[in-house]
């Protein structure tokens, strides 16, 4: 399948990538040999992050991970590669792939206030005993997923642990645990005609926007829920939507501005939280929108190709890009703020903000395989500024997940 940036604007093609890349992965779930020797010197090779006496220890209530800088140190590892995680999809195994640079993995989020606790795999896992952990969203949110699944897997020895990719519910399960690290699809949350097979002219999706309970019965009895939607609403189009009783009848939709029909749309997952859930024994997550880098003029790089060959994060203070659009935190903010069951927000934008050098850009795949040198040398028609690179930013995502555990 070949995509003419010709024909199709800018931000249409982009969602095509994603969806194609998506349907891509869904057929190559080749479960990689286990190097576990390696994994296990690189784990212990990790020593504590920097911890700075003057800084409180982490408290929610007195700590926003929002404030605070990126902090290059070479001597942070990551504590997986692409190599020594089997379940990082090859869509985000740059590394692998072929990204020559490696700067990008040695970047510490550091908070103004506060030290961010170092996420400790084995105390992770005793949190989970006897639990379920599902992520639900799209493929930023799948992303997290497998970087968390990758950050305690190599803790748990070969015969105790397993994987079962599918749609639209994949499961690690960590036996000796009795706990699971689940990945739900559902990129709009709601229902959608595209969300077992996706639907890649993005003028022919249809949402449901007050209907949930298909994907929604299967979060029933989860522990720990963590959602997010966002990317998959920024088509520039205004979003056609069905609401009511047309059961079977697509024709009866309504075209809405994408903000007005993403605020119905979290409404709806608003009350089924609200009227299903327990909050005594369930804990709700809300991962905030993640950045795309697709102008770099944005960051003042006029001639740049979206966010191909950068290596260094944007080191400006405050720094906020065309790619994330403030009107969709604000119906966040405004819907979960009316909620009776708390929703905590792991809150990653502006940190994703600055990390303009995290994405795939041509080191990912299409239709199921690496990008050939020629389509890498094409960065104008491949490049990937939606995804992160594994391991990579969605980390430091899930360090902050960790310190709200
Ligand atoms: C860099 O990271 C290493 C390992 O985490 C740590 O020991 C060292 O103190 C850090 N250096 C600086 C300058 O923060
Ligand atoms: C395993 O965890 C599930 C909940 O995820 C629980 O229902 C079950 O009782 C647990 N089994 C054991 C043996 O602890
Ligand atoms: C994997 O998941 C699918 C769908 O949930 C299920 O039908 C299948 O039995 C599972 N396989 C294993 C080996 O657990
Ligand atoms: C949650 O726990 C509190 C305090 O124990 C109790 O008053 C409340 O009824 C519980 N809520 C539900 C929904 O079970
Ligand atoms: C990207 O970086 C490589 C290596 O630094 C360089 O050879 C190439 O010209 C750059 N491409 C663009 C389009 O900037
Ligand atoms: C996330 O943090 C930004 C500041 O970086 C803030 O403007 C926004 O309101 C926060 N989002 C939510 C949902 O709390």
């Amino acid at each position: 399948m070949k995509i003419s940036r010709g024909k199709l604007p800018l931000s249409i093609m982009v969602i095509v990538i994603c969806a194609i890349a998506f349907a891509g992965v869904i057929f190559t779930e080749d479960l990689r040999a286990l190097t576990e020797e390696k994994e296990k010197a690189r784990s212990a090779a990790l020593s504590d992050d920097t911890i700075d006496e003057d800084k409180i220890d982490f408290d929610p209530n007195e700590c926003s991970v929002t404030k605070g800088m990126w902090v290059f140190n070479s001597s942070i590892e990551p504590p997986y590669t692409d190599e020594t995680c089997p379940y990082v999809d090859t869509q985000m195994s740059c590394a692998k792939n072929g990204r020559p640079d490696s700067d990008y993995l040695h970047w510490e989020w550091q908070l103004d206030d506060c030290n961010l606790p170092r996420f400790d795999p084995v105390a992770v896992l005793e949190k989970l005993r006897g639990k379920r952990l599902m992520f639900v969203g799209d493929s930023l949110q799948r992303g997290q997923w497998q970087s968390f699944v990758c950050l305690v897997q190599s803790h748990i020895p070969p015969e105790e642990k397993s994987m079962n990719r599918s749609r639209p519910l994949s499961v690690f399960s960590a036996k000796g645990y009795n706990a699971t690290i689940e990945f739900y699809w559902a990129p709009f949350l709601v229902e959608s005609n595209s969300d077992l097979h996706i639907v890649t002219d993005t003028r022919k999706r249809i949402l449901r926007i007050d209907s949930i309970s298909k994907h929604a019965q299967h979060w029933i009895g989860v522990d720990i829920l963590v959602f997010n939607t966002y990317v998959w609403w920024m088509s520039g189009l205004r979003m056609k939507s069905l609401w009511g009783s047309f059961a079977n009848d697509l024709e009866g939709f309504e075209e809405l501005d994408a903000v007005v029909a993403y605020r119905l749309a979290l409404k709806t997952w608003a009350n089924w939280v609200d009227s299903t859930i327990n909050p005594n024994t369930t804990r709700i997550f809300f991962t905030t929108m993640s950045p795309t880098h697709m102008r770099s003029a944005d960051w003042n790089h006029k001639n740049g190709i979206r966010c191909y060959n950068e290596t260094r994060p944007v080191m400006k203070r405050g720094y906020w890009g065309s790619g994330s659009d403030k009107r969709f935190m604000e119906v966040v903010s405004s819907v979960v703020g009316r909620m009776k069951v708390p929703v905590n927000f792991i809150n990653i934008t502006q940190l994703s903000e600055y990390r303009i050098d995290g994405h795939a850009t041509v080191y990912t795949e299409i239709t199921g395989e690496v990008l050939t040198a020629e389509e890498k040398a094409n960065p104008k028609k491949y490049a990937d500024c939606i995804h992160w690179c594994l391991p990579g930013v969605p980390d430091t995502w899930n360090k902050i997940f960790y310190a709200y555990l």
